[in-house]
């Protein structure tokens, strides 16, 4: 069932709150805050230039960070402004405060076709707690309510969720319509050989979405440090990698399933190990690609996968019609062990054959270090938010948004 879009909402003239996810990384350069990666503002550009064309006045909400309830100058949303007016070549209002007088004034007094940004709503408890009171208080700033903040719609908080209540005229936006396409319809009847890719540090966070997609794929293909805990549960020597001990059994029943039903289960079979690694640094001891089938020695851990996994999930993206990916291959952060997800990126690049769907930080940020994000079908914004909904559970920011009359 699809939900109520924007291009179905009266925005004409009034007053339109826009939940958009603006969480993106900011850094310093010569003491000015900038936008690191612009990526989920500028997927909001659709959205915007829809609501400009039709004379809507628009007020932009988003959280940045998590500064638990309260005002902290370092996540302040302004830096935000002056790059989506670069974007968009067109002057954006900010105020610095989400609620009360000063926001309502400044929503009120837009013209049609202005933009206005607000401070970030998590400066205020009453966001993350989804209170009722905040909710009401930022329904009192506009007629009409659009959810175009996907990647925040797994957050049951006030302006994903709460607000709508107060709202009678909502719909989602077109980066969240985009989103359901990819995530939902193209997933769901995929073109095949379909292709899921999975890696990452945690089974645990991405174990429902291994179980859900085995009912889907063709092939599953698994590396980074989640990849350790099958390899045991295969009964494999893995030495000091990360394993979830309490995942094993999970893992061993994934592969059982895998194995009923014909789905092909791929995981690392060489891989670049070190002794130690320095997170704080960014650095390891020296490294070296173990053989294929050759057991990681006690004292050492896997920390990407090695050149015969990179070759054997390149076949697999070869043949693959859709792929797709979230999770790095390795520890992505440093670049020594960074080669195997970069490779996958490459290889994602080339499928042209193929419907490519991306979702994750560390993989999106794999896909524009490698300079081919453009090369992609669909890169998601949405990290949790996206596992969430490929685990098929419900999306607290969707489910406030009413489904559209067939
Ligand atoms: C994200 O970056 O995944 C979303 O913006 C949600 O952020 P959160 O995990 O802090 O709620």
């Amino acid at each position: 069932m699809s939900k109520v879009s924007v291009r179905d909402l009266p925005v004409e003239g009034r007053r339109v709150l826009v939940r958009v996810d603006y969480n993106v990384p900011l850094l310093e350069r010569d003491g000015e805050i900038l936008v690191a990666d612009d990526t989920r503002i500028r997927q909001t550009i659709p959205t915007l230039e829809y609501l400009i064309s039709r004379g809507a006045k628009i007020i932009l909400a988003s959280h940045l960070g998590r500064p638990k309830g309260k005002r902290k100058p370092s996540e302040s949303l302004r830096p935000i402004a002056a790059r989506l007016a670069q974007l968009l070549g067109k002057e954006i209002q900010f105020v610095e405060d989400c609620v009360g007088p000063q926001a309502e004034r400044a929503a009120h007094s837009l013209a049609p076709g202005q933009i206005l940004l607000l401070e970030n709503t998590r400066f205020h408890p009453g966001e993350e707690a989804n209170d009722p009171e905040f909710s009401r208080a930022l329904a009192r700033l506009a007629d009409v309510y659009v959810n175009d903040a996907f990647a925040a719609a797994h957050r049951a908080h006030a302006s994903t969720e709460g607000v709508a209540h107060w709202i009678a005229e909502r719909g989602i936006g077109l980066l969240m319509e985009k989103e359901l396409r990819f995530l939902g319809e193209e997933l769901s009847n995929p073109a095949r050989p379909f292709l899921v890719l999975l890696g990452g540090a945690k089974v645990s966070d991405k174990i429902g979405v291994v179980k859900r997609l085995l009912e889907k794929a063709d092939v599953l293909a698994v590396g980074g440090a989640m990849a350790y805990t099958f390899l045991v549960a295969q009964g494999q020597e893995v030495g000091s990698s990360r394993v979830e001990l309490d995942q094993v059994e999970i893992a061993s029943d994934c592969l059982r399933k895998a194995r009923e039903r014909s789905v092909e289960f791929l995981l690392p079979q060489d891989h670049y190990i070190v002794e130690t690694v320095d997170f704080s640094k960014r650095e390891t001891s020296p490294g070296r690609y173990t053989l294929p089938g050759e057991p990681i020695p006690q004292g050492w851990k896997g920390v990407d996968i090695g050149p015969a996994t990179v070759e054997a999930f390149r076949k697999v993206i070869g043949v693959a019609r859709t792929v797709f990916w979230n999770g790095p291959m390795g520890i992505f952060e440093i670049s020594s062990c960074a080669k195997g997800t970069l490779a996958i990126a490459q290889a994602l690049a080339q499928a042209n054959h193929a419907v490519t769907i991306v979702g994750g930080g560390d993989s999106v940020a794999a896909l524009q270090e490698a300079g081919v994000a453009d090369r992609i079908t669909f890169v998601s914004t949405g990290g949790g938010a996206s596992l969430e909904f490929l685990e098929g559970k419900q999306l607290p920011g969707l489910v406030c948004i009413p489904d559209r009359p067939s």
